[in-house]
């Protein structure tokens, strides 16, 4: 029998309890080194990228680390030197290595990554079969870390698929992850505003389900009147806005973003790029399915932009990033149709598209600034660095994309990235003052 303390995460919401969870989350990480070679598992294609095998490694040194060292009675580390190498950033913890040398861990081999897995995992049951055994503050803390690292693994299991994603485009064979199943013909979203009226809302968490700590504390914010479009930017918008030399017009740019599109090169979002040898042809799209036309995902959401693109487009459209929190007002009642699952993974197509609601098909970049909530304070210990250190100089997500595994995602989330970053799922939805009008 569960603590009593444990009810809200052991027995709600889904009512599967936090062992199966650990299970399924863990083995929808193998499901993806499945659909790998050894070889696709080492790529590290940019900077922003690590390799699958690292990612793999790693959610396994978080549950290691912060659970097994700590709470798990005669615990023997599986290797002394994983304890360095598969850290990432967190300074209290010791040294790590450079994130741009992960490519270069061809030891260990994927085995014995592997097995790492497998003796964390069943370290980690152990530790769940102890629970009744220990004090209740004790056995409270351990289940909030397990909760902490399926989210910290959920959150990687997305790395992994833009990463992954982002190797093959840069491979000059562009694989595909697999054939595209049959094409979905989703319909586009209805062409309409949601209305709000000015007023104080509460936003943030606060409820007792699994939140990150930036999540937190909930506390009013005042809204002034807004209308948010009922569905996020398409293709077919954006396509508009190349083809009306939106790259090419420095009036529509943030001076960082016009220094960046020139830098980089950039006239069209990350992907995209025009057919034959004379690079003529018609516009198409890299997904993990390969590429597509894009005449077959003009109602799909545009995706692969950075913040600044989303800015530009913005402007260019006569209108604007939602704040966080105005997105937040307007996803509260949504919930997300389209989360990545094994069946998903290895059936479905995983490519965002149309849809009604503002969750579970592409990140929307918001005009806030990722700064801490009033109140905010970070978890103790090294686990404070998880989210708060990186409230510098990066903008704020919302929404969830459709690789966003299931039940990873609420309309609470923040996600965050500098403003150049193009290569997650990364997309835009329009907002407006309420009292422009319909458009
Ligand atoms: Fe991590």
């Amino acid at each position: 029998m569960a603590h009593s303390a444990l009810a809200s995460l052991v027995d709600a919401p889904s009512h599967v309890s936090l062992l199966e969870r650990f299970r399924r989350v863990r083995s929808l990480s193998v499901a993806w080194s499945r659909l790998l070679t050894p070889e696709d598992q080492m790529m590290q294609s940019c900077a922003d990228a690590s390799p699958v095998k690292w990612h793999l490694a790693h959610t396994t040194w978080f549950f290691e680390t912060f659970l097994l060292r700590e709470y798990l009675p005669g615990y023997a580390l599986f290797d002394p030197d994983f304890l360095w190498l598969f850290n990432s950033y967190y300074k209290t913890l010791g040294g790590h290595p450079e994130k741009s040398l992960r490519a270069s861990f061809s030891r260990p081999s994927l085995a014995q990554v592997m097995d790492f897995r497998g003796a964390v995992d069943g370290g980690i049951e152990r530790l769940l079969e102890s629970l009744d055994t220990m004090a209740d503050a004790t056995a409270r803390e351990v289940a909030e870390r397990i909760e902490i690292g399926l989210n910290h693994e959920q959150q990687h299991q997305e790395l992994i698929a833009t990463d992954i994603k982002h190797a093959f485009f840069t491979n000059p064979l562009h694989p595909a992850l697999r054939p595209a199943p049959l094409m979905p013909g989703a319909a586009p979203a209805a062409d309409e505003w949601m209305n709000f009226a000015p007023g104080l809302t509460a936003v943030g968490h606060g409820g007792s389900e699994f939140a990150f700590d930036n999540e937190a504390p909930q506390h009013m914010a005042y809204l002034a009147d807004f209308s948010i479009a009922a569905r996020a930017v398409s293709c077919r918008d954006y396509l508009a806005f190349v083809d009306d030399g939106g790259y090419a017009k420095p009036n529509l740019w943030l001076s960082d973003g016009w220094d960046a599109i020139a830098a980089q090169g950039w006239h069209a979002p990350l992907y995209w790029r025009r057919a034959g040898e004379r690079g003529d042809g018609p516009w198409e799209v890299f997904t993990l399915h390969g590429f597509l036309p894009l005449e077959s995902l003009m109602d799909s959401p545009v995706c692969h932009l950075s913040f600044y693109e989303a800015e530009a487009f913005a402007r260019w459209a006569g209108h604007r990033l939602p704040t966080e929190f105005e997105f937040e007002a307007a996803a509260r009642d949504c919930s997300a149709e389209d989360f990545l699952d094994a069946e998903k993974l290895s059936l479905g197509f995983l490519h965002p598209q149309a849809s009604r609601s503002l969750l579970g098909q592409v990140w929307q970049w918001t005009q806030s600034a990722y700064l801490p909530y009033p109140g905010y304070e970070p978890l103790p210990g090294a686990l404070g660095e998880y989210n708060g250190k990186f409230m510098s100089g990066q903008m704020v997500l919302r929404g969830g994309s459709v690789m966003t595994p299931h039940g990873h995602i609420r309309a609470t989330y923040r996600n965050f990235f500098p403003p150049g970053t193009r290569w997650q799922f990364s997309g835009l939805r329009l907002a407006q003052r309420r009292s422009a009008g319909p458009r």
